[in-house]
């Protein structure tokens, strides 16, 4: 059994000396357990499993097998960059997988959302469990676990973590930063030369865009709520929001409304604008949005994505509002 305790003398990492002195330790360590045999790992391009691939890049190359599963609920962009960065940059051995249509298919008029979720959860690993299962010689399996999940996996995270990998998978587990606070690790991240907006990005949701697509998730509602919430992240990243707010989003409901377009009566749905921050995402309040930056964004996302015809703001903290609308 690993130590899973953070021994009290262990120094906070907050810089990139220290980070390159964890990921010198580290690169040993890996090699030292891992040898000459193969590593497995789902990489979803979120902060841990992102900084987890590098690291383990770093020690083994080759010998990690990173599989990238698109359940086509990802945000604008993101699938593009995990191959960007891991395929091409840092020339992983990296498998992606576009199983956007099994996902779709399989969440097609449900619209409970603890039922999307159990579906979304369940799908993930049996595509990843597919895919591990066509690989010769792996012997182990890394995760981004943090210490954050270890102290608190009796609580929201756990029940919130539906990319839990299954059971009887056989495979020892690797997981070098197991012992790291969320702020240590982005450290290791940029010390490790991952992108800044990988590393700082905010909270996803592992069901992603799908408890945002509210109710049983359409493909024409899922892309609407995919181009509308690009245009929130890049404004929020153009008027230095995105580093004051801990986690700006939007979503779609099903209902429609009645507009007007180019004279002539313009049925659509409406985007809703959330902004909000948090310590813990235990409570959270609401983020002033500059009222002529609101406008712009309502003009954008009316314009510029089809489907939308109005854009709200949510003004609810948390309580009573959760942060996701599902
Ligand atoms: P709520 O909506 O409960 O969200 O106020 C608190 C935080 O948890 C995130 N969240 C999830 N994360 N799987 C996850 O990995 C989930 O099913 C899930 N639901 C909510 C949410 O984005 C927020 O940061």
């Amino acid at each position: 059994m690993q130590n899973n305790k953070r021994p009290e003398t262990m120094q906070r990492i907050t810089t990139t000396e220290l980070a390159k002195t964890f990921i010198d330790e580290q690169v040993h360590e890996i090699r030292a357990k891992v040898q000459d045999k193969k590593v497995l790992l789902a990489l979803s391009g979120g902060v841990d499993s992102s900084v987890v691939a590098a690291l383990l890049i770093k020690a083994i190359g080759k010998q990690l097998v990173c599989v990238h599963v698109n359940h086509g609920l990802m945000r604008k962009g993101e699938s593009e960059q995990v191959i960007d960065v891991f395929g091409k940059n840092l020339d992983a051995n990296l498998i992606y997988i576009d199983a956007t249509d099994r996902f779709l298919d399989l969440l097609a008029g449900v619209s409970d959302p603890e039922k999307k979720r159990k579906i979304i959860g369940a799908e993930f690993i049996k595509v990843f469990a597919e895919e591990a299962a066509k690989l010769e010689g792996i012997a182990f399996l890394a995760q981004g676990t943090i210490y954050p999940d270890i102290l608190e996996s009796n609580g929201v995270k756990a029940h919130h973590n539906v990319g839990g990998l299954p059971k009887e998978m056989n495979f020892e587990l690797v997981e070098p930063i197991k012992l790291l606070f969320k702020d240590e690790v982005r450290v290791v991240g940029e010390t490790l030369g991952l992108p800044h907006n990988m590393v700082y990005r905010q909270p996803f949701p592992g069901p992603g865009l799908g408890v945002r697509c509210l109710g049983a998730i359409t493909r024409d509602r899922l892309n609407a709520l995919r181009e509308a919430d690009a245009i929130l992240r890049e404004e929020f990243d153009r008027n230095g929001l995105a580093d004051k707010v801990w986690q700006y989003f939007i979503a779609v409901p099903d209902i429609k409304s009645t507009g007007v377009k180019d004279n002539k009566r313009y049925e659509g749905w409406p985007a809703i604008i959330r902004a909000v921050n948090t310590k813990d995402a235990m409570t959270a309040s609401i983020e002033e949005i500059p009222y002529p930056l609101l406008h712009h964004i309502t003009n954008r996302i009316t314009c510029e994505v089809p489907g939308i015809n109005r854009v709200l703001l949510d003004l609810t903290p948390k309580p009573v509002g959760t942060i996701e609308w599902e």
